[in-house]
């Protein structure tokens, strides 16, 4: 197997805890961003910036910042989730809704749960990552003729793959935080770290060393199930 399909095929979502004591080395930390800087952009607009936080005073005040959970995140994640891994084998598509608790995945529980929900600290979702890299772009700019600036948003998923991928061939474990763009939690790191007002932050990725494996069940589509030869609907290739 090529070296790059197996660093593709081995990159995943690194959910564990992360070794507190164990620092991301600053050579490693210039490759990711290495690897950032040649990210392909639409029109090469280069997007992004990318805020490092690696000083624990910092992360500890990151960490105090609460973050609540959504009725809207709530009802959407359970379209996605299947109930055994029988059935999420079948679907090839979405996760186990075991990874939740068990009232966030009860569609008939899920408005008691986010009235009943305590604001959780986000140091519950950084688990002993030294490294942080909150990615904001510029929300006033869209690339050309480009609406609702898709493809400035699917650059910002190349550069997510472009630094998960280098990550990966580090040995380097990375987890996106999808929750550091919430709205209030967003607006108290801004605060924070002194981001302007025009930057939005589209994700955070924590890095680290993962304390133990992840153990969840990866599921894909075979390629056939994606793929259409010359015509829609023309399976195989
Ligand atoms: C745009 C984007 C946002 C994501 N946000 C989160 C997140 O907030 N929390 C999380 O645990 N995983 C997040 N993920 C990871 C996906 O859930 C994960 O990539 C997917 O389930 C496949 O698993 P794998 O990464 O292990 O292959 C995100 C991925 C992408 C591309």
């Amino acid at each position: 197997m090529s070296e790059i399909l197996k660093t593709i095929q081995e990159r995943q979502s690194a959910r564990v805890s992360y070794d507190a004591s164990r620092q991301v080395h600053k050579e490693d930390l210039l490759k990711i961003l290495e690897a950032a800087k040649w990210t392909p952009t639409a029109h090469n607009m280069q997007n992004f910036d990318i805020i490092v936080v690696d000083d624990k005073a910092v992360l500890d005040k990151i960490g105090n910042i609460k973050s609540r959970i959504s009725e809207e995140f709530l009802r959407e994640n359970y379209e996605q989730l299947s109930f055994s891994k029988e059935e999420l084998l079948r679907k090839k598509t979405g996760i186990l809704g075991s990874m939740f608790p068990p009232e966030w995945v009860d569609p008939a529980k899920i408005s008691e749960a986010v009235k009943k929900a305590t604001p959780m600290p986000l140091t519950q979702s950084i688990r002993g990552s030294p490294t942080l890299l909150i990615v904001v772009y510029d929300s006033r700019k869209r690339a050309p003729a480009s609406h609702g600036d898709v493809l400035g948003f699917i650059s910002l998923g190349c550069l997510m793959e472009n630094m998960w991928l280098m990550a990966q061939s580090l040995g380097i474990g990375l987890h996106i935080l999808s929750a550091f763009s919430a709205p209030s939690v967003e607006m108290e790191i801004k605060k924070l770290l002194g981001v302007p007002d025009y930057l939005k932050i589209a994700y955070t990725c924590r890095l680290g060393y993962p304390t133990g494996a992840s153990k969840y069940l990866r599921v894909r589509r075979d390629i056939e199930d994606f793929t259409h030869y010359n015509k829609f609907g023309n399976r195989g290739i």
